[in-house]
């Protein structure tokens, strides 16, 4: 069977608070991104990955939805993103929401009708429970610190994964499930091209509410209790119902699936056409990130993983997203972050085997931010989090420490396009505030480089996308090859005889491999040194070859 067409797109995803305002309040907007649309068109992307931009009280930047049918004011109307639609489709780029149906907000009509009556219809959209003592349901901790319940003044308590303000949705409930598919129908009819699925593993809940054990005496935490048996059921029908009426894309944020569930969720014929590959996202916890003993690590979780997902399914490969730390520090030494490496890790990912995500301001090398107090950072999660230790008697430092080096408000700095107040982001206040360092890294100064990151990850999009190559990478098989030399990191995609090499050196020096000088596609160094069937490679170099080595 021949690709499917999402299969052959390379996906870029815009946090809208941080893209670019263009009216001047201090966060982004719908417009902003229209008037960057030729900027991402240049960039060779194809599909737009929008964070949630529907009504919210923005508790969770908008992974808190009070109203799914009206892009929230802050972001422009209804009008803009039908405007915005339009301005990409005519460049012939297709736009994917976020869909956010674990939960909704606390100021979701639903939700403020069920706190008003307990009788009412909505009051079944969510979960209460009575408790005979003051005490909470369960022991159960939210993912993002203290208890997944809160108690409202009539004394019934309601449930949330998340933070409180964002109460999940009783998906047991078949009126609550019909109000979610119409909804999802409505976007993909008015031409959204598909969704970004949020924390969809969280639906199904063990309805026994019963307490667990924990082994520190502390709450049981939540993050445990993803892909509940059952919640087949309810993908299942959401994808007859929805997403098999339309040729859309799917991608979920599937925390809990491994190997075993797999083939359901991002098979053939799974729930959603992929599911991101979250195997290597954590490897930011490794101590010293650039040794090779790191790197080997890293090799060695890529490749389990692609070996197993090119005979499962499909999936969503990707260095950063909106809840993560940038992908230089995580991956990288401070010291060693440079254009050579930054353009090496881009190498390492974008031609495995899945559809690759670019988040905004990877393509031009954004960093981390330095945060000098909690008081500086917005994310729900960080001051959840803080405030837990401080209930703990844990060393909030510790906290602050964490967060400055993971946190995701790292991710949520505004992207840097110029060397001018607010890193030409807004002409207001920013929401959030920007990376120092503007002046020296945003899209004006490399636009005009050849030699610039931006300029690099422009053409690993056109090579993405060349005519010989794109069977490849959409159809073509994924295989590891110089396993054995240490810090280097290199597969080969083969299709009906053809076959594209991508070899990366992560070693601080030059590293020799057994190859000959196949057609040199793609080159972070000037040079490539071969000799007698050998190859030299310069630290972080990275090379893509026609054909095998
Ligand atoms: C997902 C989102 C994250 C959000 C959470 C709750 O994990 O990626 O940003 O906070 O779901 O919706």
């Amino acid at each position: 069977m021949l690709a499917k067409w999402w299969k052959r797109v390379v996906v870029y995803q815009i946090y809208p608070k941080s893209f670019y305002d263009s009216d001047g309040d201090g966060i982004g907007d719908l417009n902003g991104i229209t008037e960057k649309l030729d900027y991402l068109k240049e960039l060779g992307v194809d599909v737009l990955w929008i964070c949630p931009i529907y009504c919210s009280p923005m508790e969770d930047n908008g992974y808190d939805i009070s109203d799914y049918y009206r892009v929230d004011p802050m972001f422009g109307s209804n009008a803009d993103m039908d405007r915005l639609l339009c301005e990409a489709g005519k460049r012939g780029m297709k736009i994917i929401l976020d869909l956010v149906v674990n939960h909704c907000s606390d100021e979701h009509a639903w939700f403020k009708k069920a706190v008003a009556d307990p009788d009412c219809e909505e009051a079944g959209y969510f979960y209460f429970k009575n408790t005979a003592d003051e005490e909470e349901p369960n022991n159960w901790c939210s993912n993002f610190g203290g208890s997944v319940w809160t108690r409202l003044a009539d004394g019934r308590w309601y449930y949330h994964t998340f933070s409180k303000k964002q109460p999940d949705l009783n998906w047991e409930n078949p009126k609550l499930r019909e109000k979610v598919y119409e909804m999802i129908n409505w976007w993909l009819d008015k031409g959204v091209a598909g969704f970004r699925v949020d924390a969809i593993t969280f639906i199904k809940k063990d309805l026994s509410f019963k307490s667990r054990a924990t082994e520190d005496g502390f709450r049981y935490p939540i993050e445990n209790l993803t892909d509940y048996p059952g919640i087949g059921g309810f993908l299942t029908e959401m994808k007859e119902k929805c997403f098999d009426k339309h040729d859309c894309m799917t991608v979920a944020e599937a925390p809990g699936v491994g190997n075993e569930t797999f083939r359901e969720y991002a098979g053939e014929d799974g729930y959603f056409s992929m599911i991101f590959d979250f195997t290597w996202e954590n490897m930011e916890s490794e101590a010293d990130k650039s040794s090779i003993e790191a790197v080997e690590r890293l090799k060695k979780r890529i490749f389990d993983s692609q070996r197993f997902v090119s005979k499962a399914g499909w999936s969503a490969v990707f260095l950063e997203n909106h809840d993560q730390s940038r992908c230089v520090n995580k991956y990288l030494e401070k010291e060693n972050i440079c254009f050579e490496s930054a353009s090496a890790l881009a190498t390492m990912y974008f031609f495995l085997y899945g559809t690759p995500f670019i988040y905004e301001g990877q393509e031009i090398g954004m960093t981390n931010a330095v945060w000098n107090s909690i008081g500086e950072m917005e994310d729900v999660r960080a001051k959840g989090k803080y405030k837990e230790a401080i209930e703990r008697r844990q060393d909030p430092q510790k906290v602050l420490e964490y967060f400055s080096e993971l946190g995701r408000d790292n991710s949520r700095t505004p992207m840097q396009w110029n060397s001018e107040e607010n890193a030409g982001f807004t002409k207001g206040r920013p929401w959030i505030k920007v990376n120092e360092n503007y002046k020296v890294i945003n899209v004006e100064e490399q636009k005009t480089r050849s030699d610039s990151l931006l300029s690099y990850y422009k053409k690993l999009t056109a090579l993405h996308h060349e005519d010989v190559y794109e069977d490849v990478f959409a159809e073509g098989s994924v295989r590891q090859i110089l396993e054995d030399v240490p810090a280097v990191f290199a597969y080969e995609r083969e299709w009906d005889g053809r076959a594209v090499t991508v070899v990366v050196n992560f070693k601080k020096g030059p590293q020799e491999i057994q190859g000959t000088k196949a057609e040199v596609l793609l080159n972070n160094h000037k040079t490539l040194c071969a000799k007698d069937g050998k190859l030299l490679l310069a630290p972080y170099q990275a090379v893509v070859f026609d054909g095998k080595i």
